[in-house]
């Protein structure tokens, strides 16, 4: 299809007659939520981001209030869902907006994508949504509709092929309707043109798609890299009495920053020998097993988790001395905010 004109109004058509995805962002004029509702979109599904938009907006409801919030209350908010930068970063820009730009939110694309923790994506979609900029949105969801429909097999992880993507998606935007353009292409993304099995009898763009047409569709979009993900093994340590357990706060710049977690001894292989040794040695007094959770393992892009709780005994919590560590009593836990898999143990272990 040359015509760009013709995609945006085919894509603004099946928007206006076919589009019934009701989202609480949809429509909305304040930045400050359209900013929220982007970074909390961000690497998550809609049904997962969903209720923790409604929850940030019932406790933060302005900019301000979020701004002024302590940071473990945001952190602990965020717990669950996961690359934690963006609730940190989030917090620090509200502060950044409310106290050194006067409360003003940026009104450009070109100053909106200055701010911590705001990247291209993000800035488009909130330029064009609020102040009607014609400023397109790239992300997976988008370079899929545009591989296939145009038949593109330049891989898009490559320099030469987030170019293409880039200038092709700015060419195609709408100029009368960035913001509704972009909402647009982001719900057909994720409704019609899926990556499995998209409704290509419902496509607007059927009879110009070249993936379709050349029945291409599981080839394109086409990726050069596999990505090979980190193996880490994780052995926390459940150090506690009938009143209290060990946590520690997460400082170094990881993605658990500004988390708590239970101290752990980290492996880039499993752990089978000598483990209450090695335990005795990270703590610094005699101690021995007394059992181990089931394992738990999360996967993340780059990085792939095994965990396992082991339950101290003979531990004295008094003369632990691990950087960070701090004891504290079993009926505070819930004031903390934990990563999902230590969140996990502690209620399935009824810690929490
Ligand atoms: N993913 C990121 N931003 C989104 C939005 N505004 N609507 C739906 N999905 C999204």
């Amino acid at each position: 299809m040359k015509n760009s004109t013709r995609f945006s109004t085919l894509l603004l058509d099946w928007n206006r007659n076919s589009n019934d995805r009701q989202m609480p962002w949809k429509g909305e004029r304040d930045p400050y939520l359209v900013w929220l509702s982007e970074i909390i979109l961000q690497q998550t599904r809609v049904e997962q981001g969903l209720p923790y938009f409604l929850r940030f907006k019932e406790a933060y409801p302005t900019l301000h209030d979020l701004a002024d919030a302590p940071e473990d209350d945001v952190m602990r908010l965020w717990q669950g869902l996961g690359y934690y930068s963006r609730a940190r970063n989030l917090h620090h820009t509200a502060k950044h907006i409310a106290y050194e730009l006067k409360g003003e939110f940026p009104s450009t694309y070109h100053d909106i994508v200055k701010l911590k923790g705001i990247g291209p994506y993000t800035a488009a979609a909130i330029s064009s949504f609020i102040f009607g900029e014609r400023q397109a949105v790239v992300d997976g969801n988008v370079i899929r509709v545009l591989a296939r429909v145009y038949g593109i097999e330049l891989p898009f992880d490559t320099t030469d092929g987030r170019k293409h993507f880039s200038h092709l998606a700015q060419e195609l935007i709408s100029a009368e309707h960035p913001g509704e353009y972009n909402q647009a292409i982001m719900d057909f993304g994720a409704t019609v043109c899926t990556p499995l099995n998209p409704k290509c009898e419902e496509c607007p763009f059927s009879k110009v798609c070249v993936a379709y047409q050349k029945n291409l569709i599981s080839e394109l979009p086409v990726k050069s890299k596999k990505i090979v993900k980190k193996e880490r093994y994780f052995y926390y340590l459940v150090l506690k009495n009938d009143k209290e357990i060990i946590i520690s706060k997460r400082s170094g710049d990881d993605i658990w920053k500004g988390l708590y977690i239970l101290p752990y001894i980290e492996s880039d292989k499993p752990i089978r020998k000598n483990i209450a040794q090695r335990l005795s040695e990270y703590l610094g007094q005699k101690v021995s097993v007394a059992g181990y959770s089931k394992p738990y393992s999360q996967q993340l892009t780059h990085q792939s988790h095994q965990s396992v709780f082991i339950f101290v005994e003979g531990v004295d919590l008094q003369n632990v001395h691990i950087d960070g560590a701090m004891r504290v009593p079993l009926d505070k836990l819930s004031t903390f905010g934990f990563p999902k898999t230590v969140y996990l143990f502690l209620v399935e272990n009824s810690l929490l």
